[in-house]
């Protein structure tokens, strides 16, 4: 395989529940040492994709290649080539924190000193050597996180695959686990990951893609996803009038109506976004950066799903 060959390649994936598109023709690439991100509302079937990837959930049509391998016919080989974050926890209640690392060392033929030495060095990795003795059910939520990570890396995969891996975590342990997910990619570990926190996807992410209703509406760098759907910067006008209603519409400038609020996109310096700020930003007015959050509702909605 040269260096340039994708070390994920994805072709027209779908999968039907019982008669319900949950993935509906999806395909993708991901190239060796990139972070490619899955971003989508609840239900848009990230977690379906996933599944897939790795062999958990077979898929009703499509392909799915890995390190230039079948997925169908070569699970095996690419199996010890992969780590998996799922979106559950699931490690093992009854085992003590290094038990549950040696025990999935285990599952991958890792003979006992080599795996007693990896899961050393995985638990200094993720903080976590204080507390090698002690039972899962004694961990906070972030410890839990960062021992499924570290459990991931116990193969030492050349693509790890994360199901919101810092979903329901405090600021602290997010930060901490997106700081040890940079060093890995540092180290050019090769990445797929869900998430529901924009920040994080835009800090994270080389590329990604926005999913709904199990297709792909775009795919791109997080920077130009920005720039293309949003522009430079959102100007947020609070109890807008009729006139400011009348005088986007009448220079066509790009903005949402939200009802007690209007976003006012721009692509930086116009006239025209000068002159809503002298007329009509007398009351609530917040000028910002626009962000990977603006493009996610611009292009999948502000209603509700499931
Ligand atoms: N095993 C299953 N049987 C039937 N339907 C399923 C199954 N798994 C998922 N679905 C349905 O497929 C759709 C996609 O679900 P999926 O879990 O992939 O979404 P998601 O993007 O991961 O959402 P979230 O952000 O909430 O995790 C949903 O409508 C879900 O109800
Ligand atoms: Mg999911």
């Amino acid at each position: 395989m040269s260096l340039q060959a994708p070390i994920l390649e994805v072709d027209g994936l779908r999968k039907v529940f019982r008669g319900r598109t949950a993935v509906d023709g999806v395909s993708f690439r991901v190239a060796a040492g990139e972070c490619f991100g899955l971003l989508g509302p609840n239900g848009a079937g990230k977690t379906t994709t996933i599944r897939m990837l790795y062999g958990f959930s077979p898929p009703t049509a499509g392909t799915v290649r890995l390190f230039g391998m079948d997925l169908g016919r070569d699970w095996r080989r690419i199996r010890a080539r992969i780590g998996v974050c799922q979106q559950d926890n699931t490690l093992d209640p009854d085992l003590s924190v290094e038990e549950n690392l040696l025990v999935f060392a285990g599952y991958f033929a890792i003979g006992r000193r080599e795996a007693a030495a990896r899961a050393a060095e995985l638990l200094e990795f993720f903080a976590l050597t204080p507390r090698a003795r002690s039972r899962v059910m004694d961990l906070s939520g972030g410890m839990i996180r960062r021992l499924i990570l570290a459990r991931a890396l116990v193969n030492r995969p050349d693509l790890l695959i994360l199901d919101e891996p810092t979903t329901g975590l405090d600021p602290q342990s997010r930060h901490q686990v997106w700081d040890r997910l940079e060093k890995l990619k540092a180290s050019g570990l090769s990445a797929i990951l869900t998430t529901h926190y924009m920040e994080e996807a835009a800090r994270l992410c080389d590329r990604l893609v926005i999913v709904d209703r199990g297709r792909i509406l775009v795919e791109g760098r997080p920077g130009e996803l920005i720039r293309k759907h949003v522009g430079r910067q959102v100007v947020e006008i609070g109890g807008p009038d009729g006139a400011l209603r009348e005088y986007l519409k009448e220079q066509g400038l790009p903005h949402d109506d939200l009802g007690e609020r209007i976003l006012l996109y721009t692509a930086g310096d116009d006239g025209r976004v000068a002159a809503v700020r002298e007329h009509f930003c007398l009351r609530r007015c917040t000028f910002r950066d626009a962000t990977l959050e603006d493009v996610f509702l611009r292009l999948t909605g502000r209603e509700l799903r499931e």
